[in-house]
């Protein structure tokens, strides 16, 4: 028998495997299912793009590339990250990583020993936590206040800082709430971190799938440039989740152990992906836009169709392309004997008497919650919601 090592048993199995194998027993059955389940983008990656890796093939660039990214994407990363979000970084500051996941990692691996606390704001993106324990150190959990729409903590920041704490994650716009952070928070998420030394991870994987506000980058903000870790995605933006495309920016001394790391684990991210992304970092974005618009007008559907449900509370997100409603009014209900005490019960319920998918809360530490996805289309949203509203009624 292969005998494992004891890191497996520190990481949790994911939470949603159930639902979605029977989601997916359900597909293959032929039941119409509405799959409001997607941690991706459900449109196709751009032509133009597919063409720049189809292009980059025939050019060559199918080898090994430097381990922190080929210089052309690394210049074109500081032409984005000035034109975006009004930050200034040399190349050196910068690294190409296999999706903003390997960056997070990396960090990760780069700063934390054993017993170090990494704080986490929650509901949050599964893998964070588990990345700070592979790491060996233990994440401490911050929660969002859903009553001011998961923008702030519900205890001040510096409440959750120990001497053990080294680093924080922040995610905003997020998943899976779609809450950006408030101004007020961040500043002082800032000051203790300066005071603590703290590296702040900014995850701004959803940076340009934000509606009526746009979009401030942690680093922007005053004294936090030096302290920060900016890690963003061609992922979302660009419906490129399968190229694997990530990439960091932050102080050269972090980036350097990054790629050290990252050195002897993947060497470095996938050649095609990086040439293609060049041009569709610095060429037009109208793909890009045309792609948030579409996740905007979903967002109105899908947050007005949710609000009309009674008993259900919701938040309106102000970017990604997920919505984290709070259904446990309906905690306690039953249909037919069976009733629903949480939410992996309300998903399983939703999935075999509304036939839609959603994810329980509790695999991002809320389980008070479900996680639907917007990444769908606008008809099937609609219908997804109706479905939703009946089955409630079943209810007792
Ligand atoms: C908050 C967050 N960060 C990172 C990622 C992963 O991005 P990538 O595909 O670039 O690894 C996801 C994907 O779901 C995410 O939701």
């Amino acid at each position: 028998m292969i005998k494992l090592a004891d890191r497996l048993d520190k990481i949790k199995p994911s939470k949603t495997m159930a639902v979605m194998a029977l989601a997916k027993d359900l597909k293959e059955q032929g039941v119409d299912i509405v799959d409001l389940g997607a941690g991706e983008p459900d449109f196709p990656t751009p032509e133009y793009i597919r063409d720049l890796a189809t292009k980059a093939m025939a050019d060559g660039y199918t080898k090994y590339t430097k381990v922190d990214g080929i210089p052309e994407l690394k210049e074109a990363i500081v032409v984005k990250l000035e034109r975006d979000n009004n930050l200034t970084y040399s190349t050196d500051q910068i690294i190409v990583t296999s999706g903003a996941k390997q960056a997070i990692y990396n960090a990760m691996m780069a700063v934390v020993n054993e017993g170090d606390e990494v704080i986490i704001l929650s509901p949050y993106w599964v893998s964070f936590p588990e990345m700070v324990k592979l790491a060996d150190g233990e994440p401490v959990f911050a929660e969002l206040d859903p009553k001011r729409d998961y923008r702030r903590t519900l205890k001040p920041f510096e409440e959750y800082v120990t001497d053990r704490t080294v680093a924080v994650v922040l995610n905003s716009p997020s998943n899976p709430v779609g809450s950006l952070l408030d101004d007020e928070f961040i500043a002082d998420v800032i000051k203790v971190s300066r005071e603590k030394s703290l590296l702040i991870i900014s995850d701004e994987t959803y940076e340009r799938i934000t509606f009526e506000n746009k979009y401030k980058s942690i680093a922007a903000y005053e004294g936090a440039a030096e302290l920060t870790l900016t890690v963003n995605s061609m992922s979302k933006t660009y419906s490129m989740t399968g190229w694997r495309l990530g990439f960091a920016a932050g102080a050269k001394e972090l980036i350097k152990a990054m790629s050290k790391i990252q050195s002897q684990i993947t060497s470095n991210a996938n050649s095609i992906a990086q040439k293609a992304s060049v041009e569709t970092l610095t060429g037009d974005q109208s793909a890009a836009e045309m792609m948030k618009d579409k996740y905007w007008e979903r967002r109105d559907v899908v947050y007005e169709g949710l609000s009309n449900l009674p008993g259900i509370e919701v938040n309106k997100p102000e970017g990604s392309f997920f919505i984290f409603p709070d259904v446990s009014a309906y905690y306690g209900k039953s249909l037919n004997g069976k009733s629903i005490n949480g939410s992996v019960e309300f998903a399983e319920f939703l999935l075999e008497h509304a036939k839609v998918v959603v994810i329980p809360g509790i695999a991002f530490g809320s389980d008070n919650n479900i996680r639907i996805s917007f990444a769908a289309p606008r008809e099937e949203i609609k219908k997804g919601i109706e479905r939703i509203g009946e089955a409630l009624n079943l209810l007792n």
